[in-house]
């Protein structure tokens, strides 16, 4: 298969060993959980049997939150089959709890290269009927595509005319400084893993006017970027080693450890805590946070 037929089989590589985010998932939904609200309430307008495509859905918090919101059905797509796995399980207990909600799926597939308007049929139960999800969603799980034109133009395509897209990704690096004081920390101790190998950068959306073209070029109007200032509870109110060494498990930080000693493990866990001490409160650890939550309309 070229590159051509598989443009992010990086990411799948990357989020099929995304351990952390299985073994940490209550954790890390509960440092996003509010922002992922903020992007739902800035949608208005859907109908009452709207059906919801959640995109990068991963562990499916918000896939299984909007299930309660919606009357029609809610899909969830994500490229991992590690994090579907998850989000199936969950989605499962969800609806024995629930009879009320909303019909779940979840599937693996690429947003951007996904026959997406089959699988939302599939979903819906309307196979032959569908003509598009009215809304197109996000917690971010959009800035990490091959090539973000090509992926929103065929989101856009499985959308139906006049569908809306709401997403939520993060402003820039030192809006958010709770990725860098803990890279930072690290990378002291030692050296910035060889490039190569997958990766992520969560602050691929920072910049508007990027993201604004690349939406206009995909078709999409109406774009608007709402700042939602925020703060992140790292670690979810865990003592401060604790939460040290969850950070110390995400991104680059944990890429640098990799084959390393454990006694340079240690030097780094301290490192990393003795960085995230000022940010030390009676709840935990707290960081500013800024997030985007664009929107638009097909
Ligand atoms: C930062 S995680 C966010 C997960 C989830 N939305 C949440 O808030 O917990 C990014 C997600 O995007 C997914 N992803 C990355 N590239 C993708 C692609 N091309 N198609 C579908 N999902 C993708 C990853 O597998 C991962 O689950």
């Amino acid at each position: 298969m070229s590159v051509n037929d598989d443009p992010n089989a990086q990411q799948r590589e990357f989020w099929r060993n995304a351990d952390v985010w299985v073994q940490e998932q209550e954790r890390l939904d509960a440092q996003l959980g509010h922002i992922g609200l903020a992007a739902m309430e800035t949608v208005e307008g859907l109908p009452t049997e709207a059906n919801v495509l959640d995109v990068g859905c991963g562990c499916g918090q918000t896939t299984l939150q909007w299930s309660e919101r919606v009357g029609g059905s809610v899909l969830g797509l994500d490229i991992s089959e590690t994090l579907i796995d998850v989000a199936r399980r969950r989605g499962a207990a969800h609806v024995a709890e629930r009879s009320e909600a909303a019909p779940i799926s979840f599937e693996i597939a690429d947003a951007q290269t996904a026959d997406i308007a089959a699988l939302g049929a599939a979903a819906s139960g309307r196979n032959g009927v569908f003509d598009g999800f009215d809304l197109v969603f996000s917690r971010f799980g959009v800035m990490f595509f091959a090539d973000s034109g090509a992926a929103f133009a065929n989101l856009r395509a499985a959308t139906r005319p006049g569908g809306q897209l709401a997403f939520a990704c993060w402003q820039t690096p030192r809006q958010n400084p709770w990725l860098i004081t803990v890279n930072k920390a690290v990378l002291e101790i030692v050296e910035m893993p060889d490039g190569g190998g997958p990766s992520v950068d969560p602050f691929a959306f920072a910049d508007t006017d990027f993201v604004r073209g690349m939406l206009e070029g995909a078709g999409w109007s109406s774009v608007a970027f709402e700042p939602f200032e925020t703060e992140m509870l790292y670690g979810a109110g865990s003592p401060l080693a604790e939460t040290a060494r969850f950070t110390m498990d995400l991104g680059i930080a944990r890429r640098a450890l990799v084959g390393h000693p454990p006694d340079v493990h240690a030097q780094a866990l301290d490192a990393v805590v003795a960085a995230l001490a000022p940010f030390e409160t009676p709840r935990g650890v707290v960081f500013p946070a800024a997030a985007w939550i664009v929107t638009a309309r097909n």
